[in-house]
């Protein structure tokens, strides 16, 4: 705990655009690029990393770039306009290979195979190496409600960088790029250059905290890891902050503030109080770079070399569980605290890794959950305190706005834990006494078991914001009726090794039970009218816990209930004589992502409102990048 925390600063806009509704709207212009970050402590090697920044409209020159990138602040009712620009390039122009082994058996982005990647192979069958050409990109808002598809960050719209040395037989962009650009180009009037895309994002919804990364087909999961995420925060509007009232009073409660502002210095000089942090797990090598395995033998002990043309690609790991953490772009940092109340928005942005924060750690906190992927929550959840474990579970993708009261623990450094293991979760209690066995193992508390550390000290001057226990949060409606659509995750295994998955997939549960396995490239099924309700369920067949993110729209979770796996038949139905378990009190807000668990069905109910083509996927973005995600469509089906 030797670096501090860093509060990533607010992305900086470039511009004022009219709309071709003749309104005035900021735009930005922010580019992916490469550069070097201490990541490790000072002293040790500095890493090179992928990030997010504003170009700056002057010299076209970097402003600051940053992993965890910038924050994107906007205001409920007022949308923005992003131009994203692939920027992987280096100083003579010409295009930077990706920073880790890409493995491209797998049905990815695929330049060199044209636009079709599984069917046209062409690089496989002679060279058995990873992919080293430009890398492509599209950047997707997390938790965005509301967005035109075109702007949605679909994982075909990639797109290459416009560099002068990329082989001309490459695809430049992938299979629908040209379609969604035509038609941000119709819809916003602005141009197309290479190396770009436009989107446009409405900020109709509740203020809540949302994040944007990268979503290529087939390889998210090594863009992300190489960096390239942000926080995207919306504020005001009728369910924002100004809504929450004190119980005591009837009034406008006091949450706890600032954070980071558009015009403060950087890096900050000021106070904080509303920090973000996104929490990561990474591995490097030696030399300070980054580590993630390249080949499978890392995962289950399938040797490498690459194998082509088997059902397993021993490049892709089912998962990846990095030895440290992470927090806003350091490894385990601390924080200077005083003894008051905070407010943290957090990510779980880790790749495959579950996160059960342990507050116990912290002697006399008091932590309360506020909100949730959706905003606020219908009221605060006390996290600590006699009756709770003082643990906040976060699957990959999930957020959480906590209040952190440090007025009562002892001046002095304290850690913030984590039991979320370094292996795939499957739900249940950590197992923290030898014997206890139907949990899971919780991470090495020497290292992934730490997360960051906060140095208290006596507070200057006194608290005046509410005590969480007496917030009054804005009200949810539940929604109601729809017809139900009975969803299938489905884990692979290998022909060729022993124990050994070779995709994940999502499918669907036919009336008799059995499921069905779809691929990325099958027609869409799930095809829901615009303006109606339905109830998603996700029947899990595999072992582990998988975090379901659907794109577009945020969903209120109903319950879970027990299932019965006959891998046999492959047929999955209700347990004789279960029970539905209601969401836990943290999932009573309105969710984008939500943990489906081995062993059971969980149920959302979901309104779409929209028209277009948009995805929903596993955020294990291991699992995404080889067969668990699906388009979906609302309104007619594109041919
Ligand atoms: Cu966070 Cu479809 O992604
Ligand atoms: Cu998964």
């Amino acid at each position: 705990y030797v670096t501090p925390l860093l509060v990533p600063p607010v992305m900086p806009r470039t511009s004022k655009v009219r709309t071709r509704a003749g309104k005035n709207i900021d735009h930005y212009v922010i580019a992916v690029r490469e550069f070097d970050q201490q990541i490790l402590p000072a002293g040790m090697p500095a890493t090179t990393v992928w990030g997010y920044g504003p170009v700056d409209p002057q010299n076209k020159g970097l402003a600051i770039h940053n992993a965890p990138s910038l924050t994107i602040e906007a205001r409920h009712g007022e949308p923005l306009r992003v131009t994203w620009v692939n920027d992987l390039v280096d100083d003579g122009g010409g295009y930077l290979p990706h920073l880790l082994a890409v493995d491209p058996t797998l049905h990815w982005a695929n330049p060199p195979g044209g636009t079709d990647g599984r069917d046209s192979r062409p690089h496989h069958t002679e060279t058995p190496e990873s992919y080293d050409g430009p890398v492509p990109i599209v950047t997707h808002v997390h938790g965005a409600v509301g967005v035109g598809d075109e702007s949605d960050g679909y994982a075909e719209a990639w797109f290459l960088p416009d560099a002068h040395d990329i082989d001309p037989d490459y695809a430049r962009e992938g299979t629908w790029y040209d379609f969604f650009a035509a038609k941000a180009e119709a819809l916003q009037g602005s141009g197309w250059v290479p190396g770009t895309a436009t989107a446009e994002y409405p900020n109709q919804q509740r203020a809540s905290t949302l994040w944007y990364h990268d979503h290529t087909l087939g390889m998210t999961r090594l863009n992300v890891y190489a960096g390239p995420a942000g926080f995207y925060i919306i504020r005001g509007g009728p369910e924002g902050d100004d809504a929450v009232l004190d119980s005591r009073t009837g009034k406008r409660a006091e949450l706890p503030g600032p954070g980071p502002r558009r015009n403060d210095r950087y890096p900050a000089t000021k106070r904080y109080l509303e920090i973000p942090l996104a929490i990561q797990d990474r591995s490097f090598n030696q030399d300070g770079s980054l580590f993630y395995p390249d080949t499978r033998e890392f995962f289950d002990g399938v040797p490498g070399p690459y194998l082509p043309h088997t059902d397993v690609s021993p490049i892709w790991n089912p998962e990846f569980f990095g030895n440290t953490l992470m927090v806003n772009g350091n490894t385990w940092p601390y924080l200077d605290v005083e003894q008051r109340r905070y407010r943290f928005r957090l990510l779980n942005g880790c790749n495959s890794r579950f996160l059960v924060l342990d507050f116990s750690g912290i002697p006399g906190a008091g932590v309360w959950q506020i909100g949730s992927e959706g905003g606020f929550l219908p009221e605060p959840v006390e996290i600590t305190g006699e009756a709770n474990r003082s643990r906040l579970l976060l699957g990959p993708a999930e957020r959480a706005e906590i209040i952190v009261d440090f007025s009562a623990v002892p001046p002095g450094r304290h850690v913030l834990r984590n039991l979320g293991p370094d292996e795939p979760f499957g739900g249940g209690e950590p197992e923290l006494e030898p014997g206890d066995d139907d949990g899971f193992h919780p991470a090495d508390p020497a290292t992934t078991g730490q997360v960051m550390q906060f140095r208290v000290t006596p507070a200057r001057g006194p608290d005046r914001t509410t005590p969480p226990e007496f917030l009054t949060m804005p009200s949810i409606a539940p929604l109601t009726g729809g017809s139900v659509r009975r969803l299938a995750l489905i884990e692979m295994m290998s022909e060729h090794f022993e124990d050994a998955p070779s995709e994940a997939l999502l499918g669907r549960v036919e009336d008799d039970g059995r499921w069905v396995a779809h691929e990325w490239t099958d027609p869409v099924t799930e095809n829901p009218h615009v303006g109606e309700t339905e109830t998603w369920e996700f029947y899990n067949t595999t072992g582990d816990a998988h975090p379901i993110h659907v794109h577009e729209i945020h969903f209120q979770v109903i319950d879970r209930e027990p299932v019965v796996v006959d891998e046999e038949t492959g047929t999955v139905g209700l347990a004789d004589g279960s029970r539905a378990r209601p969401p836990d009190p943290g999932e009573e807000g309105w969710k984008d992502t939500v943990i489906a668990y081995p062993g059971e069905v969980t149920r959302v109910r979901i309104r779409f409102d929209a028209e277009g083509q948009f995805v929903w996927h596993c955020h294990i973005v291991e699992h995404e990048d080889n067969g668990m995600m699906r388009p979906y469509r609302i309104g007619p089906v594109q041919e």
